[in-house]
């Protein structure tokens, strides 16, 4: 199973990618847990999502990877997508607008 989340506060952000970072065996440390987590961070007062359903307290989504219909799915992660979760390539326009470099994330079935 595939799970994506955002913890978002007006501040931060965190992606958690179990699909890539297998889960520690019992008795590893916290620290070897986290590996493969991308922390995402915004000025204080803007928020990273400029206009993907506001009117939710927190924007949460769940993905089982065994029923996507293609073998590669990609989801957005600059939250300008017009068909959020999915990357619709709208990340292309913003990074060519802001110089930023943020792409997608493929999940495989
Ligand atoms: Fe947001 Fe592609 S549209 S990552």
């Amino acid at each position: 199973m595939a799970t994506l989340f955002c913890a978002a506060a007006a501040t931060s952000c965190r992606l958690a990618f179990p699909l890539a970072v297998p889960a520690p065996a019992p008795g590893l440390g916290r620290g070897r847990a986290r590996r493969g987590t991308v922390a995402v961070r915004a000025e204080a007062g803007t928020g990273i999502n400029p206009a993907i359903r506001k009117e939710e307290a927190k924007v949460v989504d769940t993905v089982l990877a065994g029923e996507l219909s293609k073998p590669l799915t990609p989801y957005c992660r600059c939250w300008r997508s017009g068909t959020f979760p999915l990357c619709d390539g709208s990340h292309v326009k913003h990074n060519k607008a802001t110089g930023d470099n943020v792409g997608p994330l493929l999940v495989k079935k």
